[in-house]
């Protein structure tokens, strides 16, 4: 009789326990996170990313591309330089001489630094400037959720394993991203993403001289900047030839002509279940907007959930360890910076 009514206590405390961490890790994440103690952040950032485009349009879809290789975590781990404990993910293969637009997120950095210190995270900055690259080459915008925190650690083999390349096939590309709680419908409308932004020969070589499902004048216009065997590697062509600085739903015409420049992104137009998905966008764009916009919002929350999860966890482990909820410390929406692990 008392052995249950312990335990009956015990799951009523444990109950508890797990309300308190998953109300206040919600709760706090916010768009006006940074009203009050930051109250000019939201436009210093949209201040330097315009200045930025204008300086070089490219620099648009190279923001864009560091928030997508941050959000396996989203939470500024990839900014981290390597250090005695751990090499960072700057140099993972999806990343390594890849990733442009450090110096622009650095410039922002330091700019939020001067006017209000150690308050914004970099998670934060990198999802805000995403969604104003967008904005600025013409796409839709989207309340960011903003109050993360920032990780401590970073993984390179994470970042090596968990970022679909450009040979994946559409069921890699597929479990890549419901891996991260995304949906398939949401992979195709992020994958819009290539309607800006350039990549390497080397990424779509072999498509070019080996693939058949490719428009053939589309592959001979590409072979004269981009050689068959060796050198050249890092010649760029642009992933929507036709509009390649403006967010617009021209990587699904291109898609639906056979014009994909990468091997993965023809496999979302290849005779599988997403072509249709794919068609759609093609002949109108505000629902590409729409969806696009609320996978970039999703994207962000479902670290959400696994906070959420790992708060639970924490709580459980903490319960178990008898030790009061106070002395656990928990961020604002990140677990890192004050280092739970
Ligand atoms: C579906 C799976 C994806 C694959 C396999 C993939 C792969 C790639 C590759 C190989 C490049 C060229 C890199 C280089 O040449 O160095 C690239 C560029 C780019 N990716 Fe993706 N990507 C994917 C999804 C996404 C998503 C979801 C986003 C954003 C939401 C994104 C944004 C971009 C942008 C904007 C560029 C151009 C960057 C620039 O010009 O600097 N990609 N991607």
């Amino acid at each position: 009789m008392a052995s249950s009514s312990a335990s009956a206590s015990a799951v009523a405390l444990l109950l508890l326990v797990l309300f308190f961490f998953s109300s206040s890790a919600s709760a706090q994440l916010s768009p006006t996170f940074y009203n009050t103690s930051c109250p000019n952040a939201i436009s210093i950032i949209r201040r330097a990313v315009m200045a930025a485009v204008k300086r070089e349009p490219r620099m648009a879809a190279s923001l864009l591309r560091l928030h997508f290789h941050d959000c396996f975590g989203c939470d500024g781990s990839l900014l981290l330089d390597d250090t005695s404990t751990f090499t960072g993910e700057k140099t993972a293969n999806p990343n390594n001489n890849s990733l442009r637009g450090f110096e622009v997120i650095d410039r922002i950095k330091s700019s939020l630094e001067s006017a209000c210190k150690q308050v914004v995270s970099c998670a934060d900055i990198l999802a805000v400037a995403a969604r104003d690259s967008v904005v600025a080459v013409g796409g839709p915008s989207w309340g960011v959720e903003l109050g993360r925190r920032d990780s401590t650690t970073a993984s390179l083999s994470s970042a090596n394993t968990d970022i679909p390349g450009p040979t994946s096939n559409l069921s890699t590309l597929i479990s890549s991203f419901t891996g991260k709680g995304l949906s398939i419908a949401d992979m195709v409308a992020l994958s819009g993403a290539h309607t800006i932004g350039k990549a390497r020969c080397t990424m779509f070589r072999t498509r070019i001289y080996n693939e058949t499902n490719i428009d053939s004048s589309f592959a001979c216009l590409l072979r004269l900047n981009c050689s068959m065997s060796g050198g050249g590697d890092n010649a760029l062509s642009s992933l929507d030839m036709l509009t390649p600085t403006m967010f617009d739903s021209n990587y699904y015409v291109d898609l639906v002509n056979m014009k994909g420049l990468l091997h993965s992104d023809q496999e979302l137009y290849n005779g599988g279940l997403v072509d249709s998905q794919v068609v759609s966008y093609s002949n109108d764009s505000s629902k590409f907007f729409s969806d696009f916009a609320n996978a970039m919002v999703l994207e962000w929350a479902h670290v959400r959930k696994e906070f959420n999860m790992k708060a639970h966890e924490l709580a459980r482990k903490g319960f178990e360890a008898g030790i009061s909820k106070s002395k656990m410390v928990i961020g604002n929406e990140g677990i890192g910076a004050q280092g739970i692990a």
